[in-house]
């Protein structure tokens, strides 16, 4: 597993208006909207081009584009972070993956999951939060079995735990995040972290 955090100032300037708590939904979802470009922006900078040729008016020249990309939101906090994958990469195509944690267990139980067939694209997870690890090592054994090669976990938060867990579980996998923060408190929230994700987008506190 490789994780990068991202070091760029529009990132950091939204972190923290996510992380603040006085922060209201609406604000919150265009600070989220607006960190998760500089997400896309790091996370398909391998993404390997396909070339075509591109007439200008005044010559042919080499020209490129994306190849097929999927994107998996993991519900809920994961939508939070896909308008601005859609923005950015107008042909993706989009697949769930519901999960919630056992919060006596801590441990993921599915309840969805659909997606397109994997197997020739480049797969982008959303999952903002790598708390533990265990939804998105989940994910990421999900879209393996649809047959994915290439993945690249965008999250706005990492804890070590979680980064820890996805090294020993999916070392092939790299994630992308706006910070790693310093650890989980006793019910496995990322401290200083900036709360419930999902909550926190959708007004749910
Ligand atoms: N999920 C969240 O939304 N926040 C955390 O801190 C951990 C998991």
């Amino acid at each position: 597993m490789n994780l990068t955090v991202i070091d760029h100032p529009l990132t950091s300037h939204y972190l923290t208006v996510l992380r603040d708590e006085a922060t209201q939904p609406e604000e919150f979802r265009s600070a989220a909207r607006r960190l998760t470009y500089t997400l896309v922006m790091e996370a398909t900078k391998q993404v390997p081009l396909l070339e075509r040729p591109v007439t200008t008016p005044l010559e042919t020249t080499t020209g490129y584009r994306m190849p097929d990309m999927v994107a998996i939101a993991v519900l809920r906090a994961g939508l939070g972070l896909l308008d601005a994958v859609i923005d950015m990469i107008p042909h993706v195509k989009v697949g769930f993956a519901g999960v919630q944690r056992d919060e006596e267990t801590i441990q993921p139980i599915e309840y969805y999951f659909k997606t397109a067939d994997l197997s020739d694209a480049h797969v982008l997870i959303l999952e903002p939060m790598l708390a533990t690890g265990g939804s998105l090592s989940w994910a990421v054994e999900k879209a393996k079995e649809n047959g994915a090669g290439s993945i690249t976990a965008l999250c706005v938060v990492a804890a070590p735990a979680g980064v820890q867990a996805m090294y020993d579980r999916h070392p092939d996998v790299r994630v992308v995040a706006a910070s790693l923060d310093r650890d989980l408190n006793d019910a496995s929230y990322i401290r200083p972290g900036l709360g419930d994700m999902g909550d926190r987008l959708f007004g749910t506190l």
